[in-house]
Order: C-alpha cells, then sequence, then structure tokens
C-alpha cells in the first residue's frame, strides 16, 4: 500500500494546487491513501466544512492538523467526523481526536498528529509522553505520525524516539520541503519537513508584499493568502511495503 502525504495547503490556491496536480500524481505513483495537512486550508488559517469537503472529495481519507487547526470556529461543527486528526498532545478535555483508524482493503491504517512545543506557544502536553501513551494501545497494520512542529531537533528527538514503534514520521508547520527524507536505523521513515501546497510565489503561503511589510516596519500586519497565479504541491509518496519514502514537488 502506497500513502501520498500532502503537507500544509494553504488557502483556496492550495485547494486549487491539489485539484491541479494530485490526477498526475496518482497517475506516476498509484497511491493508494491520501493524507493532507489542512491547518492552513480556510484563508491560511484553519479549516472549514467547505475546505473539508473538497479535500474528501479529491480523495483524502484524513486529514491532520496543527497549531492553526481551531482557527475558524466552524469547525467545531465537524471536529467529529472520524477523518479529522487533531494533535494528540492538547489537554484532556479539547475537541477531537489525535488518532483515527483509517481502513483500505484489509489494511488499517492509524493516523497520530502531535504537536512540538520548542518555539510554540500552545499550552500543550509533551508530546514524548503522549505518543508513549497513544502508542501503547494502538494495533494498525501501518502507524503514521504528523509531527507538526517548529525546531528541527524535536522532530529529529520525536522521529528517532519513535523509530522501529512507526511505519512513519512525517513532520510539517514550517511549510519549506526539507532534503532528508530517510529511513531511520531501526525501520521508520521520516521527513523534517513535507513543504506547503498553494501559491509558488508567496511567502509560505501568504502574500509576499505583507509579509515583507510586516517585516520592515515591525508592526502587526494582518496577512492573507498570496494570489499569485502560479502553484505548488509538496508531498511525500511513503510506501511501506518496499520500506521508502520519496519527495514530491510540483510546481508550474
Ligand atoms: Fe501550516
Ligand atoms: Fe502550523
Amino acid at each position: 500500500m502506497k500513502i501520498l502525504f500532502v503537507g500544509d495547503v494553504y488557502g483556496t490556491k492550495g485547494i486549487e494546487a491539489l485539484e491541479r496536480f494530485l490526477p498526475e500524481i496518482k497517475r506516476d505513483t498509484g497511491y493508494h491513501m491520501l493524507i493532507i495537512n489542512g491547518e492552513n486550508s480556510a484563508d491560511g488559517l484553519g479549516i472549514r466544512e467547505a475546505e473539508y469537503k473538497a479535500m474528501m472529495q479529491l480523495g483524502a481519507h484524513a486529514i491532520t492538523l496543527g497549531n492553526h487547526g481551531f482557527s475558524k470556529r466552524e469547525i467545531f461543527n465537524f471536529i467529529d467526523d472520524s477523518r479529522l486528526v487533531r494533535p494528540i498532545n492538547y489537554p484532556q478535555n479539547t475537541p477531537g481526536k489525535g488518532l483515527q483508524i483509517v481502513r483500505f482493503n484489509n489494511e488499517t491504517l492509524a493516523v497520530i498528529s502531535v504537536m512540538g512545543r520548542v518555539f510554540m506557544h500552545d499550552p500543550l502536553n509533551n508530546p514524548f509522553e503522549a505518543l508513549d501513551n497513544v502508542l501503547a494501545n494502538v494495533k494498525a497494520d501501518i502507524i503514521l505520525v504528523d509531527v507538526h512542529a517548529e525546531a528541527t531537533s524535536e522532530k529529529l528527538a520525536i522521529a528517532h524516539y519513535l523509530d522501529g514503534r512507526v511505519t512513519a514520521v512525517v513532520g510539517t508547520h514550517t511549510h519549506v520541503q526539507t532534503n532528508d527524507a530517510m529511513q531511520l536505523p531501526k525501520g521508520t521513515l521520516y521527513i523534517t519537513d513535507v513543504g506547503m501546497t498553494g501559491a509558488l510565489f508567496g511567502i509560505l503561503g501568504a502574500d509576499k508584499e505583507l509579509v515583507m511589510q510586516k517585516f520592515l516596519t515591525g508592526m502587526p500586519t494582518r496577512l492573507k493568502p498570496s494570489d499569485s497565479f502560479n502553484l505548488q504541491l509538496n508531498a511525500v509518496l511513503i510506501d511501506p511495503d518496499s520500506k521508502t519514502i520519496k519527495t514530491i514537488q510540483k510546481f508550474n
């Protein structure tokens, strides 16, 4: 079974990039399951039912979230849907789930999301302990963990901590694909960051003029998604049978 994991989809350009590139990736790779990080799909902040449905219609089996997961209040209308995965290390009473089991033919795929704490501002539980707790009870053929974190060291530490216990650990959140896709010593497949999906000539998906303005003035600036005509899609293809993880980058 091959799994395509697509990095942070940002705004309507992100959905457009999925529509533009997924058919050719499907044709070229023959992936069976599609997992998408959707934390930025609604104008760069959060997710609404419209984006959720659009990604489901494009064949997504699960949507992972991150620090922007709850940015749009509309999410509380569908947070309990079985295809939505928010970071597992939120406090106990936070709505939603950090683990979902998805089935394909006779195989089960566990999708887990976890958030880092270094350079992140959310009051989260220790990600290592949260992962230990969830993994103690997970039964699935394939286990995939989306580590949503800023610091490369924290992502690598989590990956080595899970090495041999899960099928793959893929990083999200920094929106720039890293060049370190590899198999760790005990067999877990890993990449520090999958990268983003949306406008090509924005800054991490946002309008570049506004981001530059923010840096130039030091003033708070409300960002909006870039409307750059050109698109990008960044993903990884995970093949647990051949023990490979391959990066995929599409631009136009
Ligand atoms: Fe993101
Ligand atoms: Fe994020």
